[in-house]
């Protein structure tokens, strides 16, 4: 069963009538075997006695900023270094909105800003507070930073209103949280390379050919799959993204670099994701010097050659093969045309994402995807890429290793 176990997780309860679920999950971190240290902040206290957290977490409860007797039992930052993990349950329109500001004014946002640890929220307000767009932007630049939102539910609200914003339930965050920060290990002992960013082809010295792939897709595939417990095999076209955690990168440059990193790390792989835009021409001659505009006609400068087919050509291995999943890039048809690809390819899964959706695509932080394989079609419904990356892994495990589940 997945565990919390050795986790340190600091709780911050912010001022909302859903502080007193968080009594409750004060337990259900602890059954999972975290040890928790609550943070409250005044609005919270409104609501619940920090004696109830002190009482069910066995640990004092932090409340100033400023108090000595605190800072002399365990100060401000060196709680910020304990922390395995932020937990704010519930988070309040207020916290939000100064965490995204970047604020210091309370003992809470104090230690957010000072902690390098994860940070997860389980927002609980009013609907239209929820829905107000100072809210959704405060929520986007968390989500930008790294901060994981679970939730909220939809619902009746305890003032009245029906609609978004209640706080997820106390066992929903606790697995929201397990999923975040200790992802069940579906991919452990297993070797995956992964294809992310555009490829780039001269035409000569200073111009090329390229795409508009920021990575961020295949970037977020490679994180998930290292947090699953795969050696993961990363080949980047240039890209400006930090290699995820655990990640081993191979930086590339031209589709022939591209296809011949793959190859090799084909040959040592379980899984092959290729998420990476690949040019499919290049210039069959690339000039020394910078072409001038006096140099050819109006219209015939250029003259091109395909290049390889990455994925297909690794699909199509009779021996070492390993599980091939694609992406299919489409603008109309998106199921019909990438079902095509998932034949034509011979891959044993396609994802495939309409890149002319405002709400996905290239250079966007979210994604919405529909995964096709021989056992029909699925929608993963819009997400950030860091999110929708956990659930494709999950997924692709499942069905490339079932016996390992
Ligand atoms: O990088 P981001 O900004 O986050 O954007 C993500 C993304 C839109 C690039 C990603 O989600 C995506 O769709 N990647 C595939 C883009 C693509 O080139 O699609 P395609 O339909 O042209 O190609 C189909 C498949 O063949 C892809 O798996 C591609 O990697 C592969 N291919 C294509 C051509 C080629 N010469 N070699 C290949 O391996």
């Amino acid at each position: 069963m997945p565990s919390l176990a050795d986790k340190r997780i600091l709780l911050g309860v912010t001022g909302g009538i859903a502080a007193y679920k968080s009594a409750d999950l004060v337990r259900r971190l602890q059954d999972r075997g975290a040890t928790v240290r609550v943070v409250m902040t005044a609005g919270a206290r409104e609501f619940v006695k920090p004696l109830t957290f002190q009482a069910l977490s066995g640990n004092p409860v932090h409340t100033d900023l400023l108090d000595p007797a605190a800072e002399a039992a365990m100060g401000h930052i060196e709680l910020a270094k304990w922390a395995d993990v932020i937990l704010i349950a519930p988070a309040s329109a207020s916290v939000m909105a100064r965490l995204a500001a970047g604020m210091a004014d309370d003992l809470l946002s104090t230690l957010c800003l000072a902690s390098e640890a994860p940070l997860v929220l389980a927002p609980a307000m009013n609907q239209a507070m929820w829905r107000h767009p100072a809210t959704q932007a405060n929520a986007q630049t968390l989500q930008s930073r790294g901060a994981t939102l679970l939730g909220p539910d939809a619902g009746s609200q305890a003032c009245g209103d029906v609609g978004p914003g209640r706080m997820l339930e106390p066992l929903d965050i606790v697995d929201g949280l397990i999923n975040t920060i200790a992802p069940e290990q579906v991919l452990k002992g297993k070797k995956v390379a992964i294809t992310a960013g555009p490829t780039r082809e001269a035409l000569d010295p200073v111009r090329y050919l390229s795409n508009h792939s920021s990575g961020k897709m295949g970037f977020a595939i490679a994180a998930a799959a290292a947090r699953a417990g795969a050696e993961v095999t990363l080949i980047a076209g240039p890209v400006r993204l930090e290699t995820p955690a655990g990640v081993n990168r191979v930086d590339v440059v031209s589709t022939e670099d591209m296809h011949k990193a793959a190859e090799d790390a084909a040959d040592d792989s379980d899984l092959f994701i290729a998420a990476a835009a690949v040019v499919d021409f290049r210039p069959a001659v690339v000039a020394n010097q910078k072409i001038k505009k006096e140099d050819g006609s109006d219209s015939d400068v250029l003259q091109l050659v395909k290049n390889p087919d990455i994925v297909a050509a690794i699909a199509g291995r009779t021996s070492k093969r390993p599980f091939v999943v694609g992406f299919a890039a489409e603008t109309e048809k998106v199921a019909e045309h990438a079902r095509g690809k998932l034949a034509r390819k011979n891959l044993d899964m396609i994802i495939a994402n309409d890149v002319s959706n405002p709400e996905g695509g290239f250079n966007s932080d979210r994604n919405q995807v529909i995964l096709i394989d021989d056992n029909g079609e699925q929608l993963l419904p819009a997400a950030l890429k860091t999110e929708l990356a956990t659930q494709l892994i999950g997924l692709i495990a499942a069905r490339a290793f079932p016996s390992a589940e």
